[in-house]
């Protein structure tokens, strides 16, 4: 059975948390910000209260894929309740996207903000939303655009195509509304979005000081502009 692509219910939060969990559990900049195992734990509850917020907000689409073949614990129920349906469906989710819709100078709207667990290194944070503002803001100056925030895969999951669904539905409502499309790429990534179309702007790169140690490290990732 195909992959199917859809927008997500607050039931998917905890799903969203764990597949972001996963995905960028070992992404340097993830471990810098959110330095000990306590933290990163704390992190996901983080992660979900935000998804939940962003499947709320009116100017933000939270995709995910499901894979309706995936077995559940629950698939066997022939009446299946709303309960049941919610699960299976939570537990069908492979993959999920944010996409921040164009926010024009007139509209007086602010992003649902982010709550950080007690022990996140705000030092390094605060740096890197700073150098990823500077990046934005050199790749579309202040015309509205679409933006790629986050994207994950379930590692067990990849090279299906769940990704490339969900940042084609970005790229086409881009071009319908005539908006461009922004995103910030971790190197990994880069060469999945060239092979879509979209085109290199920048690098972000960071100097940061690894906690608790004398140790810099430089992290780099890739500003992407599709139009
Ligand atoms: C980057 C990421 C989201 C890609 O997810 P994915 O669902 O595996 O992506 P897709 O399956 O659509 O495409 C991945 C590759 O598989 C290939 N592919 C797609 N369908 C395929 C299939 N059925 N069989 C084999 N390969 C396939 C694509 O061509 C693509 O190849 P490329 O990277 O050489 O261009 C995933 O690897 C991930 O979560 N990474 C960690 C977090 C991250 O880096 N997020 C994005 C950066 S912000």
């Amino acid at each position: 059975m195909p992959l199917s692509l859809g927008v997500a219910e607050l039931a998917d939060a905890a799903r969203i948390a764990e597949i972001h969990t996963a995905a960028f559990g070992s992404n340097a900049m993830l471990l810098a910000q959110f330095p000990t195992p306590a933290v990163r734990t704390a992190l996901k509850k983080s992660i979900e209260l935000k998804a939940l917020a962003d499947i709320d907000d009116p100017k933000t689409t939270v995709l995910v894929v499901r894979d309706p073949s995936l077995e559940t614990h629950s698939s066997n129920a022939a009446s299946a309740n709303e309960q049941t349906r919610e699960r299976r469906n939570k537990e069908q989710v492979v993959a999920f996207a944010k996409w921040a819709h164009p926010v024009q100078p007139n509209e007086n709207y602010v992003e649902p903000p982010w709550i950080w667990p007690a022990g996140t290194n705000l030092g390094v944070l605060d740096d890197w939303a700073k150098k990823t503002e500077e990046a934005q803001l050199r790749a579309v100056g202040n015309t509205p655009c679409y933006r790629l925030t986050f994207m994950g895969t379930d590692p067990s999951h990849r090279r299906r195509g769940a990704a490339t669904t969900m940042v084609r539905w970005g790229m086409d409502r881009s071009r319908k509304d005539g908006a461009p499309a922004y995103l910030e790429s971790t190197l990994e990534a880069a060469s999945f979005y060239r092979n879509l179309g979209f085109v290199d702007v920048d690098k972000i790169s960071l100097e940061y000081g690894i906690d608790g140690t004398e140790i810099c490290s430089t992290y780099e990732e890739v500003s992407f502009l599709y139009r």
